[in-house]
């Protein structure tokens, strides 16, 4: 796909991995719709950027995230990349957190991205599309993991992109997927900040969210790849979940 001319929604883009995929795709010609429940931020950003526009969105809230959808059209005429960005895994965890709790991540990290895909594929359909969904390591593998819904919730995401593989030939909207291992961004620092100094040493070397956009940008450019997940662990090259 040609990222030059084209319209992007990058959810949780005010900051982070969200930003540093924006500004990758703003850099190669891509308008920006900006999506983050951070208004500060979000237009900051969206100010920075040469033709970009902030949408208040908080990606739980379906209204919300249509809205966003709808901006991109009114604003820009079309829509053509879709970044599933935002996510997390806020304090309390499994088991001490309430079932709310749970379900609320589930939403925050799964639900959100199912909907999205939903409301953006009359759009994203219209040229053809791609979609790219920032899951996790977390979401692979047979590791205890400290945040168990979040983890249960990008494995959901990572399964999600290879069920709609189908999208590929019936929509021409094109789905894959980023599993990243550490990421230097605002909440990770705050979960490192957390750690024993034994616990930082067993770390791997943590990547940047300019590391991540590079590898988006390879999947949203490069149409034959449809349903890929893409490892990232930092110190080794990306690898493709087989
Ligand atoms: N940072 C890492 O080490 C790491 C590793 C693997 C996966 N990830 C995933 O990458 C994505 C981005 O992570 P990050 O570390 O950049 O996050 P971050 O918390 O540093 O930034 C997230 C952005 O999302 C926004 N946001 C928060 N709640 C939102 C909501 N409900 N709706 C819309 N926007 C919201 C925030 O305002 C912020 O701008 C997440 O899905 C995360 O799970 C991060």
């Amino acid at each position: 796909m040609e990222v030059g001319g084209s319209v992007a929604l990058v959810t949780g883009a005010a900051s982070g991995i969200g930003e540093g995929i924006a500004q990758r795709l703003a850099i190669e010609g891509a308008s920006i719709v900006v999506a983050d429940i951070d208004e500060t931020l979000g237009t900051q950003l969206a100010a920075r950027l040469p033709s970009a526009v902030f949408a208040g969105c908080d990606v739980t809230d379906d209204s919300q995230l249509q809205a966003a959808v709808n901006l991109a059209r009114t604003r820009f005429g079309r829509l053509d990349i879709l970044v599933n960005n935002a996510g997390g895994a806020p304090d309390p965890q499994y088991p001490e957190a309430p079932l709310e709790h749970w379900s609320w991540v589930v939403d925050f990290n799964l639900r959100s991205v199912i909907r999205a895909v939903q409301l953006a594929l009359p759009l994203l359909s219209a040229r053809g599309g791609a979609v790219v969904n920032i899951a996790s390591i977390a979401g692979i593998g047979q590791e205890p993991h400290s945040a168990p819904a979040y983890a249960v919730a990008k494995a959901g995401v990572v399964r999600f992109t290879s069920s709609v593989a189908f999208l590929a030939e019936r929509n021409r909207v094109r789905v894959n997927a980023i599993c990243p291992d550490w990421v230097d961004t605002p909440s990770s620092r705050r979960n490192r900040e957390a750690m024993t100094k034994a616990e930082l040493a067993r770390l791997p070397p943590i990547l940047s969210p300019g590391e991540v956009a590079a590898v988006a940008l390879t999947l949203i450019q490069d149409e034959s790849a449809v349903a890929r997940t893409i490892v990232m662990r930092g110190g080794k090259q990306p690898w493709n979940l087989a």
